[in-house]
């Protein structure tokens, strides 16, 4: 089977999507700077799969890099572009580091397979939607102005991505929209490794359960929803990297909607963050201390996902729920402070 080169391939998506190809059938090769992950990662993958991904460290802004990997390995058919910056506070701070890096490394990959055929799946998030009028939000639905410049790289990628798709049939190429990624694999010997104070939060839950953190703060308990925290679409890691590999597969068939497309990847059904909570107590038996806090600037209210496209066309559900997310991401925490891994 076919060679799929994955970028970002150590970070948390990215390593999930890394073992779902390999049980597949595919051989992944990771290029990834290190810069936001660890290359303990790629033991943890043999771990769990028995083979060692090939793997190559160096910077996509490099083109001259990009170019000779890419003439080095003529049997990758298809791309999985997971590198990129994507700490939307840290976007508003430095936003020509977010424009520099995740635009660079598209546009070198881009380039680097010009004159080739190619299959190209690239990480893009619900964030394009902003806040949607209508619920659940489908593909069709307008993309919002950005909130941040994170979001505004994902909605320009998309832009990008679409123009090239319509000047050249040579580039086949999918966007998965994400909705919030949480959860860990099964063996728990791979998860997300939050540089520094998690942000997001289901990690800064499992880091207050563990003790390294004090009580979470809820932001916000006056939105518009049922019990007032806000709402949205998790989805486990595991299903997410399985959409991936779904996504390849539509792309070597012949997708029959055309050299361009974008997919919707959640469950489909949000949780709020108070629902969050009483899940990972529920499922795990661990009592969390939390606090109501203002809002955060720059978050949405509310919004989930209508996956009906992606189970109609590329035939993937997410099939896992919340109490498995928290489950899982409890026992990659724990494993963390036996094993840590930076
Ligand atoms: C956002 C983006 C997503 C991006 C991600 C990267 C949207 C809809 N999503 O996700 O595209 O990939 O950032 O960081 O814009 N919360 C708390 N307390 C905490 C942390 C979070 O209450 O300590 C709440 C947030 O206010 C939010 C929910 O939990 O309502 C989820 O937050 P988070 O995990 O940060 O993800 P998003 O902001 O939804």
């Amino acid at each position: 089977m076919s060679d799929i080169l994955v970028t970002g391939g150590t970070g948390y998506i990215g390593s999930h999507t890394v073992v779902e190809l390999q049980r597949a059938g595919y051989t992944p090769i990771i290029v990834d700077n290190l810069v936001n992950s660890n290359a303990g990662v790629l033991d943890q993958v043999e771990k769990i799969t028995g083979v060692r991904p090939e793997f190559h460290k160096f910077d996509l802004c490099d083109s001259e890099k990009v170019n000779r990997f890419v003439a080095d390995h003529p049997n990758i058919t298809g791309v999985i572009h997971f590198a990129a910056y994507k700490a939307v506070g840290e976007s508003v701070q430095q936003p020509l580091k977010y424009y520099h890096n995740n635009f660079f490394s598209l546009i070198n990959l881009l380039n680097a397979y010009a004159g080739k055929s190619v299959n190209f799946v690239f990480s893009s998030s619900c964030t394009v939607y902003g806040q949607p009028d209508v619920l659940p939000v489908t593909e069709e639905a307008p993309v919002k102005k950005a909130e941040s410049p994170y979001g505004n790289t994902k909605q320009i990628a998309e832009e990008i991505l679409a123009e090239t798709a319509a000047a050249n049939g040579n580039y086949h190429i999918i966007s998965l929209r994400y909705f919030n990624p949480v959860g860990a694999h099964e063996s728990a010997l791979i998860g997300e490794l939050p540089l520094g104070v998690p942000q997001n939060l289901v990690p800064f839950i499992t880091q207050s359960a563990i003790g390294k953190r004090g009580p979470i703060t809820v932001f916000g308990d006056d939105y518009r929803t049922p019990d007032g925290s806000a709402i949205r679409d998790y989805i486990h890691v595991v299903d997410l990297a399985k959409a991936h590999v779904a996504a390849i597969r539509l792309l070597e068939e012949g997708n029959p909607a055309g050299n361009y497309d974008v997919f919707n990847i959640g469950t489909g059904k949000g949780n709020s963050v108070l629902e969050v909570i009483k899940a990972f107590e529920a499922s795990t038996g661990v009592k969390l201390n939390y606090q109501i806090g203002p809002r955060r600037a720059g978050d949405v209210e509310q919004v989930w996902g209508d996956v009906s496209k992606s189970t109609r066309e590329l035939g993937w559900k997410a099939e896992l729920g919340i109490e498995e997310m928290m489950r899982s991401a409890w026992k990659w925490e724990q494993y963390l402070k036996d094993h840590p891994l930076t």
